[in-house]
């Protein structure tokens, strides 16, 4: 197996976890690179089910490292609940690896998310209040706080102040809320400290040492593509880069080391949080895929938005990750639909819009312009070989095919780690 990223093609809860956990089986090493536990991944092992949301799901086979890039963003309290979580049922965190300069989400990032969310009013993003945003512009504003200040009582104490010194007064002056203290907060972290510490480490180099034994190593990338902050529906996006180009940043692994990028996408559309979405379905058909999909987020329990399969969004998705193949995941939960759509390009004005433009939220509206396809009655949780598929089935994915460019090598036909069918 070649290095290979894993990312989300769409919003997001695309099935990355179960494709990543399938193969991981031939990874050696199984990383995270951006975001924080904003994401959510279920995955099902023998009946179990397990609901990842910053451990990378390499930690469910024993003889895997498990590693946190430099990338993402780590709530010390979150990650420590995964890891004892995970403990209790008998998962080893031997082989877990934390990246040293992964920023700390502290408390006020997380009072920070809410307050300015409701500030926002109408115009609020929609986040899942984990902190992540005000975490990242703590990064860029170089006021962060890393792992490795965790390590030092004397440096985070003082790099908290200085924190807090500005933080202090946004909370006061324009929230109106009480000031924190960092001896409070050094106080409510040091537990969790203690557990993280064993497992921190230079993972750029453990990375790279890896990539010169040719270890095979898998990225595992969370939220999605039109999430992203450069190339996401902005500003309706999370504040890191879930695109391929965030696995080298987040990492510290140079591009040249990387082969294969797999674009995870569903067989019909989702989102969580606000924002445009041109095929949403308001309607029977939104709710049916909704329920029969399980659509309700992992982190947040919100009912997501469901829509028909978006094209010019995965030929987006094609681009800016370099995607040289995509895993078609949830195609079951179509059956039982006698029409599919699938949207293949927009209609804004008098014209014809076939590619993603930068606002899809416009005073003149992009109107999706849908194909039809005949749907399919056979239960297809059974099939583990394509040609096995109803023949409307081989259609419709034989025709995202053709319209995105890319060959789909792995298609999902449902939840169980065994539930697919690899060509
Ligand atoms: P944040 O990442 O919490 O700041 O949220 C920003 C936007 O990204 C919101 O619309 C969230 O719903 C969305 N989001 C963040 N993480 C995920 C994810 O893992 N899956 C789907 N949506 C996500």
């Amino acid at each position: 197996m070649a290095n290979k990223i894993v990312v989300g093609a769409q919003w997001g809860d695309e099935g990355k976890g179960k494709i990543t956990d399938m193969l991981a089986k031939t990874a050696d090493l199984v990383v995270r690179y951006g975001g924080g536990n904003n994401a959510g991944h279920t995955v099902i092992v023998d009946d179990l089910k397990f609901e990842l949301h910053l451990i990378p799901s390499g930690i469910l086979y024993e003889d895997k490292m498990s590693v946190l890039g430099g990338g993402v963003v780590i709530d010390p309290e979150a990650m420590v609940a995964e890891m004892e979580g995970l403990k209790e049922r008998g998962i080893s965190l031997d082989n877990l690896y934390i990246s040293e300069t992964a920023h700390v989400i502290m408390p006020y990032h997380r009072l920070l998310d809410g307050l300015e969310e409701k500030r926002k009013g109408d115009s609020k993003i929609g986040t899942t209040g984990k902190g992540i945003g005000p975490c990242y512009t703590d990064k860029t504003s170089r006021r962060g706080i890393r792992i490795a200040d965790l390590l030092d009582e004397k440096r985070l104490k003082a790099k908290l102040e200085q924190a807090l010194d500005f933080h202090n007064e946004v909370l006061e002056k324009i929230y109106g809320e009480e000031k924190l203290n960092a001896e409070d907060i050094i106080e409510e972290y040091r537990p969790y400290i203690e557990k993280i510490k064993p497992h921190v480490t230079n993972t750029s180099l453990l990375l790279n040492k890896a990539y010169a034994e040719d270890k095979k190593i898998f990225f595992e990338g969370a939220q999605g593509t039109l999430l992203d902050i450069d190339y996401g529906t902005y500003p309706f996006v999370t504040s890191s880069n879930p695109t391929a180009g965030g696995v080298c940043t987040g990492t510290g692994m140079g591009p040249t080391t990387i082969d294969d990028v797999i674009g995870v996408t569903k067989a019909y559309l989702t989102r969580v949080g606000e924002g445009p979405f041109p095929t949403e379905l308001d309607n029977e058909w939104g709710e049916f895929l909704r329920d029969k999909g399980h659509e309700y987020g992992v982190t947040t329990g919100r009912p997501r938005r469901c829509g028909w399969l978006d094209i010019p969004i995965l030929k987006h998705a094609v681009r800016v990750n370099g995607l040289t193949e995509i895993a078609l995941t949830k195609i079951d939960v179509l059956t039982g639909i006698e029409e599919i759509k699938v949207c293949t390009a927009y209609k804004h004005g008098d014209k014809i819009v076939e590619e993603f433009p930068p606002y899809l939220e416009n005073e003149i509206p992009y109107e999706p312009v849908y194909e039809s396809w005949p749907g399919w009655d056979e239960d297809i949780t059974g099939c583990r070989n394509y040609d096995e598929l109803p023949i409307n089935a081989q259609r419709y994915i034989e025709r995202i095919e053709e319209l995105v460019g890319v060959p789909a090598e792995i298609i999902s036909v449902g939840p169980g780690r065994k539930e697919a069918i690899i060509r």
